[in-house]
């Protein structure tokens, strides 16, 4: 089957630290994983994802602090809240749901960590590459 790329953000007080304890405890993930710092899932806007796919990511995870852990208070829920206005623009790019999932790891979870992206990723194998732009509005959609 064919490699696919999981672009992922990290959220820099939690996620990146989960990530961090991942190595820590040896533990893989395919190299088509791809992580991206940033300070706060609450920055990563939608078009940051759009943008990640349009430039080739077949799979887009976004990762943060647990709810009511956030650093800067509130900007996982803010997360949360454009995620669900994303689904939409994803349909009318032609970009099935699947690929694309918001999250939560704080810096100890290592395990959660493999775990969340090894999932996300098999996931999006099983879909394969995206080809943005050969696809139509809506198409090969569920
Ligand atoms: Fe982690 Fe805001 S600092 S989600």
């Amino acid at each position: 089957m064919t490699d696919v790329k999981l672009l992922t953000f990290v959220c820099n007080w939690c996620s990146y630290g989960g990530a961090d304890s991942a190595g820590g405890l040896k533990l893989s993930y395919p190299p088509g994983v791809r992580l991206v710092r940033v300070m706060c899932s609450g920055r990563v806007d939608p078009q940051m994802i759009l943008k990640s796919f349009r430039l080739g990511a077949d799979g887009v995870l976004v990762l943060g602090c647990h709810p009511g852990d956030c650093h800067y208070k509130s900007g996982n829920y803010s997360a949360q809240k454009r995620v669900l206005l994303l689904g939409p623009v994803l349909y009318q790019f032609g970009i099935e749901k699947e690929r694309f999932q918001l999250n939560w790891v704080s810096s100890g979870e290592g395990e959660r960590f493999g775990q969340v992206v090894n999932e996300m990723y098999a996931q999006i194998k099983l879909l394969g590459p995206l080809h943005l732009a050969q696809r139509k509005v809506g198409e090969d959609l569920a």
